[in-house]
């Protein structure tokens, strides 16, 4: 295991409570809270994907540094909010929970400079890790951290002071051990982009452990799994995709790829991943994803309907929740029947007013007909009539 595995390792169990993201893109202040699984649903610009940015942010920031994340996605200029008037100054905050509900919490807030450049006004953070609570603290470059212990004797105070290069986060730099533990939780986070031409590629071998988001090294992570792994990838694939009876890895010249073994009537014909279909190797992507080791504590995923059989769908979504206790899921999606296998309580609405997205649970008086059983989730969703400001 590498350091940060360890880290997360011993931590305990990590669950995401809530992101909260103001002057963020199109949110001028918003809260979205985790579940198991949680489904963000509302129309195209509403701003689910934008909310996904926030929390792929945070891990690239942990991952690669402030800087370098952010010109990731076109600079700080494009990530403030502008709807009426200047824009402005944004945030983001991040709550979770170690060891069976330890809070914890992080907290980044930017501010401008001239000329389009930005400084770090302030990020803040706590994590609970038995009876210590390790406090940090960043403001324009001074760096702080506090160690206190919650048990009622004796108080330990433990407090340092160390310079932040300019437009720097400590989530790359780590100066104290909390801010590695925040860190380390930020980078278990994955957004999963399978791009199924280049799952289908013949790959390089790949030395890093860890499954690239676009599928790019699927072939060497499934090489990696046991023959337990694999078969169970192979029955939930099957499950999805009828007639997949094994998966296995095969080696050509100086490069890999996954061969899928499908039952086609008479007898098990191989396929490379080439041979397969993109809705395939999506749902191949997904599955790969929950079953890696180590595992990420959380994953998101976008549009996972696009290119998927309607009638499998609700597989998809079964294993999701049933197979997968140890990661939290969050997906985007436009598919009812998605939404209709989703529990009420863990959709997420999204919409725009005047330029601003907002989020909330399904409105009230959407909720008591959904109850009764006289309309579904999906079909307010096909209606347009799950936004709350309605
Ligand atoms: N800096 C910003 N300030 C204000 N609004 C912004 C900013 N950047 C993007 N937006 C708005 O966010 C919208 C895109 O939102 P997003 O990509 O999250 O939509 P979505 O809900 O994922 O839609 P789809 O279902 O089509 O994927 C843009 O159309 C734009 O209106
Ligand atoms: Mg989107």
């Amino acid at each position: 295991m590498t350091s940060r595995e360890t880290l997360i390792h011993d931590l305990g169990p990590v669950r995401f409570k809530s992101l909260t993201m103001s002057n963020f893109l199109s949110y001028r202040s918003a809260t979205l809270d985790f579940s198991d699984l949680t489904a963000l649903i509302g129309p195209n610009g509403s701003g689910k994907s934008n909310a996904i940015s926030a929390m792929k942010l945070l891990r690239d920031i942990a991952l690669h540094g402030l800087p370098v994340a952010l010109s990731r996605r076109g600079g700080y200029d494009q990530l403030r909010h502008r709807s009426t008037g200047r824009p402005y100054e944004p945030g983001l905050r991040i709550e979770f929970t170690v060891a069976g509900g330890h809070p914890c919490f992080y907290e980044l807030r930017l501010s401008s400079l001239k000329g389009k450049r930005y400084e770090v006004k302030e990020e803040r953070g706590s994590v609970l890790v038995g009876s210590r609570e390790l406090k940090f603290q960043h403001a324009k470059g001074v760096f702080s951290a506090e160690e206190v212990s919650t048990l009622p004797e004796p108080i330990e105070r433990m407090d340092r002071t160390i310079h932040i290069p300019q437009g720097q986060s400590i989530l790359s730099l780590q100066p104290s051990f909390g801010v590695s533990i925040v860190s380390a939780v930020l980078q278990s986070m994955q957004v999963l982009e399978i791009n199924p031409t280049r799952a289908a590629e013949l790959q390089d071998p790949s030395p890093v452990s860890e499954f690239e988001p676009d599928g790019s090294n699927i072939a060497s992570i499934v090489e990696n799994f046991d023959q337990h792994e694999r078969a169970q990838l192979a029955q939930l694939l099957a499950a999805v995709v009828p007639g997949i009876a094994r998966i296995e890895v095969r080696h050509l010249a100086d490069k890999v790829t996954v061969v899928f073994v499908q039952n086609t009537g008479k007898a098990n014909r191989e396929f490379f991943a080439k041979q397969m279909s993109d809705g395939t190797l999506r749902v191949f992507g997904i599955l790969v994803a929950i079953l890696q080791s180590p595992r990420p504590t959380i994953l998101l995923i976008e549009e996972p309907e696009v290119a998927i059989h309607l009638g499998a769908l609700q597989t998809l979504v079964e294993i999701l929740r049933g197979e997968v206790d140890d990661i939290q899921i969050v997906i985007t999606t436009h598919s009812a029947d998605i939404v209709d296998s989703v529990d009420l309580d863990d959709l997420r609405v999204v919409w725009v007013t005047d330029g601003v997205s907002q989020i909330s649970k399904v409105a009230e008086h959407a909720r008591g007909p959904i109850i009764d059983g006289l309309i579904t989730p999906g079909a307010l969703l096909r209606a347009d009539a799950l936004d709350p400001s309605l």
